[in-house]
């Protein structure tokens, strides 16, 4: 079977990048990561892009006159490697018209809570704040509002500690196993 075309975009660490990386290296997703898209030159995700040998173009947004003008040019680079679809990996930015349109149902998120709970930047901090006790992450399809869209899968973490880092960090392993889950539903066109 033809291998599935991915595009990632990433804002930072890239750790969710890596973790799809990995499942492509390996097997365990029958896809291949064409290109990373980095809106923050200088994040940790290029690095680790090169490591894994995935073409990556970054753009600082402040140079282009709107977002549509970045994400024309996005969607022509897309166009041109024959991506089938873009997983946001910690893209903190809102995707607009010109790729939900091109790309519609064929975008998805990872955000690290039990959505339609805690949208937004400091998901995890919120949530510590609110007091809740069972955390988690949610893949969802991406529209145009911050973190929404029908949710495809989610993972929880009962944790009643107060170490965030700690939490953080058993979030972050659930959100990596979560994404392989959901590719391979969108791979297999199970959602
Ligand atoms: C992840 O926890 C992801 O869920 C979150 O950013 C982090 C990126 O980590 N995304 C959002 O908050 C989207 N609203 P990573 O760079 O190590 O993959």
């Amino acid at each position: 079977m033809k291998k599935c075309r991915l595009a990632v975009f990433a804002s930072g660490s890239g750790s969710n990048y890596q973790a799809i990386a990995e499942a492509c290296a390996d097997g365990r997703i029958n896809a291949e990561i064409v290109l990373l898209v980095c809106d923050k030159p200088g994040a940790r995700v290029l690095e680790r892009a090169k490591v894994f040998g995935t073409e990556s173009f970054a753009f600082n947004p402040k140079e282009y006159e709107s977002r549509e003008a970045y994400e024309t040019l996005l969607a022509t680079m897309l166009d041109e490697r024959g991506v089938d679809y873009i997983c946001l990996a910690g893209y903190m930015r809102i995707v607009g018209k010109v790729l939900l349109s091109r790309y519609e149902q064929r975008i998805v998120n990872i955000h690290p809570s039990l959505l339609p709970s805690f949208k937004g930047a400091h998901a995890i901090q919120d949530a510590v704040e609110y007091g809740v006790k069972i955390f988690g992450a949610t893949t969802h399809f991406v529209d145009e509002t911050l973190d929404g869209g029908r949710i495809i899968d989610q993972g929880a973490v009962v944790y009643e500690g107060n170490d965030i880092e700690e939490l953080t960090n058993l979030i972050h392993n659930i959100e990596h196993s979560l994404y392989v889950k959901t590719i391979n539903k969108l791979i297999n066109k199970k959602f």
